[in-house]
């Protein structure tokens, strides 16, 4: 029995009516959130996108047709009512926007009917989330996603309208575009027409933003979609959206100042907070030593501290072999944790053996002063003193200690501090701490590849004080590439461009590119560089995890409408499938088959 409109106009959303409109006739459409029949009335809670309002039917209002109809009303369906808004009869409920009134009506009419979905469409869900995955169009009916939803909207409309006030253009980028794979895996498309040729899809519109700038846009924009093959996290997706952007004739701070000022600018409009500005600056080597983390989470402070020659000359061998391999021995100070239980001690451990950690060192400071510790019998009383005095440790405080490699002491120690905040619920959602990181390296040595790798990417600017050490020490450039970081989160990511041949093409030697293979990948851009360039720089963010951390969401997926779970499938469409043979051959592909395990 589904009805049509039959010309009926929508008046207001259900929470666009308040105590103001007492005495208003409207009508409302949406979904039936519930109904309860207490015999000879019937109420009824209309949900639409924008909240719920309660809907009162009696035979003697809404006459013998319409009250017969309510009566059969059950979740999900899609009602139109028409109504006189009254003052509540029964209280206010303070848990509604609109709980001080309600509509009865004197008119209904069933525009759909619903099947009983498969689990109930409701604030913070118990259902599982594959179940809620498969059926996204109906989880998408849940009050918080939709809020979520909204929430992501305005974000984009008010970016939008800050970068036009700011003389930024909106223009988009193909997606389709040739594989230049420096970075993550590219996802790949074949050709019909060229048969054997693939187009990528874009990691970022990096390169073709690099060009509206050589093409004099000088303020270029985008919301883009991006791309990438790669492992999937709670922060991940292989489809995102990147807030995209490129200036000319500017540098660091241009950046930096108008992004200070967007950022500004949506939480003060859209959440009523207020970033204190300037956002504060750390250099990426400064980030390291004091957090071992390139996106350090300043919510809190447990700082690393290096503790190498204070240890120097102990007779522990896992000190000292770390040191004597150029290493270092750096610890943290969990305040208060000296009581720790030794099962919770060796859980840390075990934690910190997945960040490559080869074990983990603990000093605790006992309420009398004397030690607890799993090295203590390799040191004098004098050096154990000097090591908890050198980490500013007080009775009842627990000492971790990671030595090895750098690289592996920051990222054991790093992560350990924020397993520790987790555990003593220091992460409080509502804090919000910006940090611009600066200075990255230019390069990063891969083990796995055998040579250097662009840290940001191949176009990035080395700081003119580094460019002469590039050939004798390579990884001790600085780059001209930041970060904005939000809470231990990577928001945001960007550098000043190389806009000078030489240096593009010193860099692409050192990321052992050939000049032939740097042109048959790069050509169009060196080509471009050859035509007169303007210094450019920019930035992108992720817009979705600049939404989940304004909404406060776990996960991305909770701010983007149809996201992919972890092995990069879509639940509800089963994306992707295997395609017609018919398709593959147009295509001229082959599918290997599996050898049988
Ligand atoms: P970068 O690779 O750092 O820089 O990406 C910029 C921002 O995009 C977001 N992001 C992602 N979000 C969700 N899922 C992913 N798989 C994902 N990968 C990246 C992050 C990140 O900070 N072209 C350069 C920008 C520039 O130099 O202007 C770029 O893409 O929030
Ligand atoms: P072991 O000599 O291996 O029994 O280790 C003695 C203590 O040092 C144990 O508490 C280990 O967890 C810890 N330890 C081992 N390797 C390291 C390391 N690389 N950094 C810090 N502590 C370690």
């Amino acid at each position: 029995m589904a009805e049509s409109m039959m010309g009926l106009k929508r008046s207001h959303r259900c929470t666009e009516l308040g105590t103001a409109n007492v005495g208003e006739h409207v009508t409302v459409m949406g979904w039936v959130q519930k109904s309860r029949n207490k015999g000879g009335i019937i109420f009824v809670d209309l949900r639409d996108r924008s909240g719920i309002l309660q809907i009162i039917f009696e035979e003697s209002d809404c006459g013998a047709e319409s009250f017969s109809k309510a009566e059969k009303l059950r979740s999900e369906f899609v009602i139109a009512v028409t109504g006189k808004v009254e003052a509540r009869s029964g209280g206010v409920n303070e848990n509604l926007a609109t709980g001080a009134i309600e509509v009865r009506a004197s008119g209904l009419r069933i525009l759909s009917e619903s099947e009983t979905p498969p689990f109930p469409i409701e604030e913070n869900s118990k259902t599982k989330e594959e179940l809620r995955l498969k059926y996204r169009f109906l989880d998408l009916r849940r009050p918080d996603l939709q809020r979520s939803m909204m929430f992501r909207s305005n974000i984009a409309i008010l970016t939008r309208k800050f970068l036009a006030e700011e003389g930024f253009l909106e223009i988009e980028t193909p997606t389709l575009i040739k594989s230049t794979p420096e970075g993550a895996r590219d996802y790949l498309v074949p050709s019909r027409v060229h048969p054997g040729s693939f187009y990528a899809l874009p990691q970022s519109p990096q390169l073709f933003k690099q060009l509206l700038m050589c093409s004099g846009y000088d303020r270029y924009f985008q919301l883009a979609r991006c791309y990438r093959d790669e492992d999937l996290r709670a922060d991940r997706q292989p489809e995102f959206t990147q807030i995209d952007m490129e200036l000319s004739f500017v540098d660091v701070d241009d950046v930096i100042d108008v992004n200070e000022r967007l950022l500004q600018r949506l939480f003060k409009e859209l959440m009523d907070v207020e970033i204190p500005m300037p956002i504060p600056r750390m250099t990426w080597q400064e980030a390291m030593d004091r957090f071992g983390s390139d996106k350090p989470d300043l919510r809190f402070g447990m700082e690393l501290k290096d503790v190498s020659s204070v240890v120097r000359d102990c007779e522990f061998a896992v000190f000292k072999n770390a040191l004597d391999q150029g290493g270092s021995v750096r610890g943290i100070n969990a305040k208060g944790q000296g009581g720790m239980a030794r099962k919770k001690i060796d859980a840390l451990v075990e934690f910190a053996k997945g960040f490559g950690a080869k074990g983990l060192a603990y000093l605790a400071v006992l309420e009398d002063g004397s030690y607890k510790s799993s090295f203590a019998k390799f040191m004098t009383e004098e050096q154990l003193h000097d090591l908890a005095a050198a980490m500013d440790g007080k009775p009842g405080d627990l000492l971790l200690f990671a030595a090895d490699k750098n690289k592996v002491v920051w990222d054991v120690l790093g992560n350990l501090r924020l397993e520790l905040a987790r555990q003593q619920d220091l992460l409080k959602k509502d804090d919000f701490k910006f940090l611009w990181v600066t200075q990255f390296p230019l390069l990063e040595y891969s083990e796995e590849q055998g040579r250097f790798v662009a840290m940001h990417h191949p176009f990035t600017m080395p700081m003119e004080e580094d460019w002469g050490k590039i050939d004798e020490d390579p990884g001790s450039v600085r780059a001209k590439a930041y970060d904005i970081v939000l809470n231990g989160t990577e928001l945001g990511g960007g550098s000043v461009r190389i806009h000078q041949a030489d240096i593009q093409a010193k860099m692409f030697e050192v990321l052992g590119f050939t000049p032939e293979k740097a042109n048959e990948q790069f050509g169009f851009l060196l080509e471009a560089f050859k035509f007169g360039v303007p210094p450019h720089a920019g930035l992108a963010y992720g817009l979705d995890r600049l939404a989940m951390l304004m909404v406060g969401a776990d996960s991305i997926r909770d701010v983007i409408a149809f996201p992919k779970v972890k092995d990069a499938s879509c639940l509800m469409t089963e994306a992707p499938t295997p395609v017609d043979e018919k398709q593959l051959q147009e295509l001229g592909i082959e599918i290997a088959q599996e050898e049988e395990a």
